[in-house]
Protein backbone atom coordinates (compact mmCIF):
# COMPACT_ATOMS: atom_id res chain seq x y z
CA UNK A 1 0.00 0.00 0.00
CA UNK A 2 2.88 2.19 0.83
CA UNK A 3 4.24 2.54 -2.74
CA UNK A 4 1.53 3.49 -4.48
CA UNK A 5 2.28 6.12 -6.49
CA UNK A 6 -1.51 7.19 -7.00
CA UNK A 7 -4.10 7.15 -4.16
CA UNK A 8 -7.66 7.68 -4.41
CA UNK A 9 -9.71 8.86 -1.32
CA UNK A 10 -13.27 9.98 0.13
CA UNK A 11 -13.05 13.60 -0.46
CA UNK A 12 -11.41 14.96 2.78
CA UNK A 13 -13.00 17.72 5.04
CA UNK A 14 -10.65 20.24 7.41
CA UNK A 15 -12.28 20.91 10.34
CA UNK A 16 -10.65 24.13 11.75
CA UNK A 17 -9.12 26.48 9.41
CA UNK A 18 -9.10 30.42 9.57
CA UNK A 19 -9.92 32.36 6.87
CA UNK A 20 -10.00 35.64 8.12
CA UNK A 21 -12.15 38.92 6.59
CA UNK A 22 -12.97 40.84 3.97
CA UNK A 23 -10.18 41.16 0.96
CA UNK A 24 -8.45 38.40 2.67
CA UNK A 25 -11.11 35.84 1.65
CA UNK A 26 -10.06 36.35 -2.03
CA UNK A 27 -6.92 34.42 -1.14
CA UNK A 28 -8.09 31.86 1.53
CA UNK A 29 -11.34 30.57 0.42
CA UNK A 30 -10.56 29.34 -2.90
CA UNK A 31 -7.14 27.71 -0.94
CA UNK A 32 -10.04 26.00 1.39
CA UNK A 33 -12.47 24.94 -1.32
CA UNK A 34 -9.71 23.48 -3.86
CA UNK A 35 -10.93 20.22 -2.50
CA UNK A 36 -12.16 20.07 0.70
CA UNK A 37 -16.00 19.59 1.03
CA UNK A 38 -16.27 21.47 4.50
CA UNK A 39 -14.26 23.40 6.63
CA UNK A 40 -15.02 24.43 10.21
CA UNK A 41 -14.60 28.21 9.97
CA UNK A 42 -12.59 29.71 13.29
CA UNK A 43 -14.50 32.83 14.63
CA UNK A 44 -11.59 34.73 16.08
CA UNK A 45 -12.00 38.21 13.80
CA UNK A 46 -11.48 41.29 15.00
CA UNK A 47 -14.52 41.99 16.59
CA UNK A 48 -15.01 37.61 16.72
CA UNK A 49 -18.19 35.85 15.59
CA UNK A 50 -19.64 36.26 18.64
CA UNK A 51 -23.71 35.51 17.94
CA UNK A 52 -25.87 33.96 14.91
CA UNK A 53 -26.33 37.31 13.31
CA UNK A 54 -22.66 37.59 13.00
CA UNK A 55 -21.90 34.35 11.67
CA UNK A 56 -24.18 34.45 9.13
CA UNK A 57 -23.10 37.61 7.71
CA UNK A 58 -19.59 36.09 7.71
CA UNK A 59 -20.58 33.38 5.90
CA UNK A 60 -22.01 35.31 3.37
CA UNK A 61 -19.12 37.26 2.38
CA UNK A 62 -17.03 34.07 2.47
CA UNK A 63 -19.19 32.46 -0.01
CA UNK A 64 -18.66 36.06 -2.22
CA UNK A 65 -15.09 34.37 -2.32
CA UNK A 66 -16.66 30.87 -3.14
CA UNK A 67 -15.21 30.03 -6.95
CA UNK A 68 -17.61 29.50 -9.28
CA UNK A 69 -18.93 25.50 -9.30
CA UNK A 70 -17.50 24.95 -6.14
CA UNK A 71 -19.51 23.05 -3.53
CA UNK A 72 -17.68 23.61 -0.67
CA UNK A 73 -19.25 24.75 2.65
CA UNK A 74 -18.11 26.76 5.04
CA UNK A 75 -19.40 25.66 8.71
CA UNK A 76 -19.44 28.32 11.04
CA UNK A 77 -18.53 28.13 14.62
CA UNK A 78 -19.48 30.90 17.27
CA UNK A 79 -16.70 32.42 19.76
CA UNK A 80 -17.80 32.30 23.20
CA UNK A 81 -17.13 35.05 25.90
CA UNK A 82 -17.47 35.47 29.83
CA UNK A 83 -21.27 37.14 28.69
CA UNK A 84 -22.54 34.77 26.10
CA UNK A 85 -26.05 33.76 27.20
CA UNK A 86 -27.84 29.63 26.29
CA UNK A 87 -30.06 31.72 24.38
CA UNK A 88 -27.48 32.35 22.18
CA UNK A 89 -26.85 28.38 21.38
CA UNK A 90 -30.45 27.66 20.70
CA UNK A 91 -30.57 30.27 18.02
CA UNK A 92 -27.67 28.91 16.41
CA UNK A 93 -28.53 25.24 16.54
CA UNK A 94 -31.45 26.48 14.64
CA UNK A 95 -29.94 28.54 12.01
CA UNK A 96 -28.65 25.28 10.95
CA UNK A 97 -25.36 26.67 9.63
CA UNK A 98 -23.42 26.68 13.12
CA UNK A 99 -22.12 23.79 14.21
CA UNK A 100 -20.05 24.47 17.10
CA UNK A 101 -18.74 26.76 19.43
CA UNK A 102 -15.20 28.01 20.36
CA UNK A 103 -13.48 28.15 23.83
CA UNK A 104 -10.20 30.62 23.66
CA UNK A 105 -8.56 31.02 26.75
CA UNK A 106 -8.75 35.00 26.84
CA UNK A 107 -5.24 36.04 25.58
CA UNK A 108 -4.07 32.51 24.99
CA UNK A 109 -3.37 33.04 21.09
CA UNK A 110 -3.93 35.52 18.09
CA UNK A 111 -7.57 37.49 18.74
CA UNK A 112 -8.49 35.62 21.88
CA UNK A 113 -8.61 39.15 23.91
CA UNK A 114 -12.56 38.21 24.35
CA UNK A 115 -12.12 34.65 25.17
CA UNK A 116 -13.53 33.37 28.39
CA UNK A 117 -11.76 34.20 31.35
CA UNK A 118 -12.50 30.99 33.55
CA UNK A 119 -14.62 28.16 32.46
CA UNK A 120 -17.19 28.64 35.54
CA UNK A 121 -18.21 31.75 33.67
CA UNK A 122 -19.96 29.81 30.67
CA UNK A 123 -21.58 27.02 33.00
CA UNK A 124 -24.78 27.34 31.87
CA UNK A 125 -23.73 28.13 27.94
CA UNK A 126 -22.00 24.61 28.07
CA UNK A 127 -25.13 22.79 29.59
CA UNK A 128 -27.34 24.34 26.84
CA UNK A 129 -24.54 23.38 24.02
CA UNK A 130 -24.82 19.65 26.14
CA UNK A 131 -28.70 19.58 25.59
CA UNK A 132 -28.33 21.00 21.73
CA UNK A 133 -25.73 18.31 21.04
CA UNK A 134 -23.17 21.24 20.00
CA UNK A 135 -19.61 20.77 20.50
CA UNK A 136 -17.42 22.34 21.76
CA UNK A 137 -13.95 23.18 20.27
CA UNK A 138 -11.30 23.80 22.56
CA UNK A 139 -7.89 25.89 22.53
CA UNK A 140 -6.84 23.59 25.08
CA UNK A 141 -3.69 25.72 26.37
CA UNK A 142 -3.91 27.17 29.86
CA UNK A 143 -2.84 31.22 29.53
CA UNK A 144 -1.00 31.80 32.38
CA UNK A 145 2.68 33.20 32.67
CA UNK A 146 3.90 31.13 35.49
CA UNK A 147 3.34 28.05 32.95
CA UNK A 148 6.18 27.56 30.53
CA UNK A 149 4.61 27.44 27.10
CA UNK A 150 5.80 24.14 26.60
CA UNK A 151 3.68 22.79 29.08
CA UNK A 152 0.51 24.81 28.58
CA UNK A 153 -1.41 22.17 26.78
CA UNK A 154 -0.23 19.17 29.50
CA UNK A 155 -1.34 21.52 32.15
CA UNK A 156 -4.39 22.32 30.83
CA UNK A 157 -5.62 18.83 30.47
CA UNK A 158 -4.91 18.45 34.20
CA UNK A 159 -6.43 21.60 35.41
CA UNK A 160 -9.69 22.00 32.87
CA UNK A 161 -10.10 19.44 30.68
CA UNK A 162 -10.57 16.43 33.31
CA UNK A 163 -12.90 18.70 35.35
CA UNK A 164 -14.90 19.94 32.42
CA UNK A 165 -15.84 16.21 31.10
CA UNK A 166 -16.35 15.39 34.56
CA UNK A 167 -19.07 18.23 35.06
CA UNK A 168 -20.50 17.79 31.30
CA UNK A 169 -20.63 14.04 30.29
CA UNK A 170 -22.37 14.56 27.61
CA UNK A 171 -20.76 17.31 26.04
CA UNK A 172 -18.83 16.47 22.99
CA UNK A 173 -15.38 18.28 22.56
CA UNK A 174 -12.83 18.56 20.57
CA UNK A 175 -9.35 19.17 21.48
CA UNK A 176 -7.72 20.87 18.44
CA UNK A 177 -4.83 21.24 17.18
CA UNK A 178 -3.17 18.82 19.38
CA UNK A 179 0.64 19.06 19.86
CA UNK A 180 1.91 16.71 23.26
CA UNK A 181 2.03 13.04 23.71
CA UNK A 182 0.04 13.82 26.40
CA UNK A 183 -2.82 14.74 24.78
CA UNK A 184 -2.55 12.26 22.70
CA UNK A 185 -2.88 9.73 24.92
CA UNK A 186 -5.63 11.34 27.33
CA UNK A 187 -8.01 11.39 24.06
CA UNK A 188 -7.01 8.06 23.26
CA UNK A 189 -8.28 6.47 26.48
CA UNK A 190 -11.86 8.27 26.59
CA UNK A 191 -14.39 6.03 25.50
CA UNK A 192 -16.33 8.58 23.51
CA UNK A 193 -17.26 12.33 23.08
CA UNK A 194 -14.02 13.41 23.29
CA UNK A 195 -11.90 13.99 19.88
CA UNK A 196 -8.60 15.38 18.73
CA UNK A 197 -7.81 17.73 15.39
CA UNK A 198 -4.17 17.33 14.30
CA UNK A 199 -2.33 19.81 12.23
CA UNK A 200 0.09 19.28 9.71
CA UNK A 201 2.62 21.21 11.21
CA UNK A 202 2.95 19.38 14.37
CA UNK A 203 2.75 16.02 11.88
CA UNK A 204 5.90 16.95 10.22
CA UNK A 205 8.15 19.24 12.09
CA UNK A 206 8.99 19.67 16.10
CA UNK A 207 10.80 22.52 17.76
CA UNK A 208 14.48 21.38 16.09
CA UNK A 209 12.67 22.79 12.96
CA UNK A 210 12.11 25.95 14.47
CA UNK A 211 14.79 26.91 16.90
CA UNK A 212 17.72 24.75 16.20
CA UNK A 213 20.45 26.57 13.61
CA UNK A 214 18.54 30.29 14.02
CA UNK A 215 15.21 30.81 14.75
CA UNK A 216 12.67 30.46 12.02
CA UNK A 217 9.34 32.27 13.03
CA UNK A 218 7.49 30.75 10.05
CA UNK A 219 6.89 27.56 12.18
CA UNK A 220 5.77 29.86 15.21
CA UNK A 221 1.94 28.20 15.54
CA UNK A 222 0.42 27.76 18.97
CA UNK A 223 0.25 24.90 20.25
CA UNK A 224 3.62 25.60 20.12
CA UNK A 225 6.01 22.76 18.34
CA UNK A 226 7.35 20.51 21.04
CA UNK A 227 10.33 17.66 21.11
CA UNK A 228 10.25 15.05 18.69
CA UNK A 229 8.96 12.79 21.72
CA UNK A 230 5.18 14.41 20.94
CA UNK A 231 5.60 14.85 17.25
CA UNK A 232 6.04 11.08 17.10
CA UNK A 233 2.71 10.57 19.75
CA UNK A 234 1.01 13.09 17.60
CA UNK A 235 2.30 11.06 14.11
CA UNK A 236 1.29 7.58 15.76
CA UNK A 237 -2.21 8.95 16.53
CA UNK A 238 -3.08 10.35 13.19
CA UNK A 239 -2.51 7.11 11.46
CA UNK A 240 -3.63 4.48 14.12
CA UNK A 241 -7.27 4.81 12.81
CA UNK A 242 -8.52 5.31 15.89
CA UNK A 243 -11.93 7.70 15.03
CA UNK A 244 -11.30 10.39 17.59
CA UNK A 245 -8.33 11.97 15.86
CA UNK A 246 -9.34 13.32 12.75
CA UNK A 247 -7.76 16.18 10.01
CA UNK A 248 -7.79 20.22 11.11
CA UNK A 249 -5.38 22.09 9.42
CA UNK A 250 -5.38 25.22 11.80
CA UNK A 251 -4.23 27.01 8.52
CA UNK A 252 -3.93 30.87 10.20
CA UNK A 253 -2.65 33.34 7.49
CA UNK A 254 -0.53 36.07 8.80
CA UNK A 255 1.79 38.39 6.21
CA UNK A 256 5.31 37.48 5.97
CA UNK A 257 6.75 40.83 7.76
CA UNK A 258 3.78 40.21 10.65
CA UNK A 259 5.96 36.72 10.95
CA UNK A 260 9.35 38.08 10.49
CA UNK A 261 8.83 40.54 13.56
CA UNK A 262 10.45 41.24 16.72
CA UNK A 263 7.24 40.02 17.96
CA UNK A 264 5.84 37.50 15.54
CA UNK A 265 2.52 36.15 15.14
CA UNK A 266 1.56 32.87 15.93
CA UNK A 267 0.25 30.95 12.58
CA UNK A 268 0.74 28.41 9.80
CA UNK A 269 -0.79 28.78 6.76
CA UNK A 270 -1.05 25.46 4.84
CA UNK A 271 -4.09 25.52 3.11
CA UNK A 272 -2.60 26.04 -0.27
CA UNK A 273 -1.24 22.09 -0.41
CA UNK A 274 -2.73 20.61 3.12
CA UNK A 275 -3.70 17.14 1.48
CA UNK A 276 -0.46 17.17 0.13
CA UNK A 277 1.52 17.84 3.55
CA UNK A 278 -0.49 15.21 5.37
CA UNK A 279 -0.10 12.67 2.74
CA UNK A 280 3.73 12.90 3.22
CA UNK A 281 3.02 12.60 6.98
CA UNK A 282 1.13 9.57 6.23
CA UNK A 283 3.56 8.30 3.67
CA UNK A 284 6.40 8.73 6.32
CA UNK A 285 4.96 7.24 8.81
CA UNK A 286 4.34 4.07 6.30
CA UNK A 287 0.46 4.61 7.13
CA UNK A 288 -1.21 6.03 3.68
CA UNK A 289 -3.62 3.36 4.12
CA UNK A 290 -4.82 5.48 7.60
CA UNK A 291 -4.93 8.62 5.24
CA UNK A 292 -8.82 8.26 4.47
CA UNK A 293 -10.51 7.90 8.07
CA UNK A 294 -8.49 10.07 9.55
CA UNK A 295 -9.16 12.96 6.51
CA UNK A 296 -12.42 12.27 4.87
CA UNK A 297 -14.33 9.59 7.50
CA UNK A 298 -13.24 10.34 11.49
CA UNK A 299 -14.38 14.09 11.19
CA UNK A 300 -18.12 13.84 10.03
CA UNK A 301 -18.55 10.54 11.76
CA UNK A 302 -17.80 12.76 15.40
CA UNK A 303 -19.91 15.75 14.01
CA UNK A 304 -22.84 13.21 12.80
CA UNK A 305 -22.87 14.72 9.57
CA UNK A 306 -22.80 12.94 6.45
CA UNK A 307 -19.44 11.43 4.75
CA UNK A 308 -18.69 13.39 1.12
CA UNK A 309 -19.45 10.98 -1.55
CA UNK A 310 -17.52 11.83 -4.28
CA UNK A 311 -13.56 11.34 -4.34
CA UNK A 312 -10.14 12.97 -5.03
CA UNK A 313 -7.11 11.30 -6.84
CA UNK A 314 -3.65 12.48 -4.95
CA UNK A 315 -0.62 11.53 -7.09
CA UNK A 316 3.02 11.38 -5.99
CA UNK A 317 4.67 13.78 -7.89
CA UNK A 318 7.04 16.36 -6.23
CA UNK A 319 6.66 19.47 -6.80
CA UNK A 320 8.85 22.62 -5.00
CA UNK A 321 5.91 24.74 -2.52
CA UNK A 322 6.51 28.43 -3.34
CA UNK A 323 8.38 30.46 -0.46
CA UNK A 324 5.74 33.18 -0.90
CA UNK A 325 2.24 33.40 -1.63
CA UNK A 326 0.21 36.97 -2.81
CA UNK A 327 -1.74 38.41 0.22
CA UNK A 328 -3.96 41.70 0.06
CA UNK A 329 -1.12 43.87 -0.50
CA UNK A 330 1.74 41.67 1.11
CA UNK A 331 2.60 37.99 1.14
CA UNK A 332 2.11 34.81 3.02
CA UNK A 333 5.50 32.45 3.66
CA UNK A 334 3.53 29.21 3.78
CA UNK A 335 4.11 26.15 6.04
CA UNK A 336 7.45 24.30 4.32
CA UNK A 337 7.89 27.52 2.18
CA UNK A 338 10.67 26.58 -0.52
CA UNK A 339 10.92 22.59 0.20
CA UNK A 340 10.14 19.93 -2.30
CA UNK A 341 6.43 18.57 -1.59
CA UNK A 342 5.67 14.97 -2.39
CA UNK A 343 2.30 14.42 -3.70
CA UNK A 344 -0.17 16.72 -5.67
CA UNK A 345 -4.16 16.27 -6.09
CA UNK A 346 -4.47 15.34 -9.77
C1 LIG B 1 -4.26 30.97 15.10
C2 LIG B 1 -4.52 32.28 14.34
O1 LIG B 1 -3.57 32.85 13.81
O2 LIG B 1 -5.68 32.70 14.27
N1 LIG B 1 -2.85 30.85 15.37
C3 LIG B 1 -2.16 29.71 15.66
O3 LIG B 1 -0.98 29.81 15.98
N2 LIG B 1 -2.72 28.53 15.58
C4 LIG B 1 -5.08 30.93 16.34
C5 LIG B 1 -5.13 29.57 16.99
O4 LIG B 1 -5.71 28.64 16.47
O5 LIG B 1 -4.55 29.43 18.07
ZN1 LIG C 1 -6.63 27.74 15.04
Amino acid sequence: MTNKIQLTITRPDDWHVHLRDNEALIHTVPDAARYFGRSIVMPNLNPPVMNTKQAMAYRNRILESRPAGSLWQPMMVLYLTDNTKPEEISQAKASGQIFACKYYPAGATTNSDSGVTKLSNIASVLSQMEKESIPLLLHGEVNDHNVDIFDREAVFIDQQLQKLIHNFPELNIVLEHISSKESAQFVAERPHGLAATITPQHLLYNRNHMLAGGIKPHYYCLPILKRDVHQKALIAAATSGDPRFFLGTDSAPHTTCSKENACGCAGCYSNHAAIEFYAEAFELAGALDKLEGFASHHGPDFYGLPRNIDTITLKKMPWKNPTKLPFMKNTITPLGAGEMRQWQVT
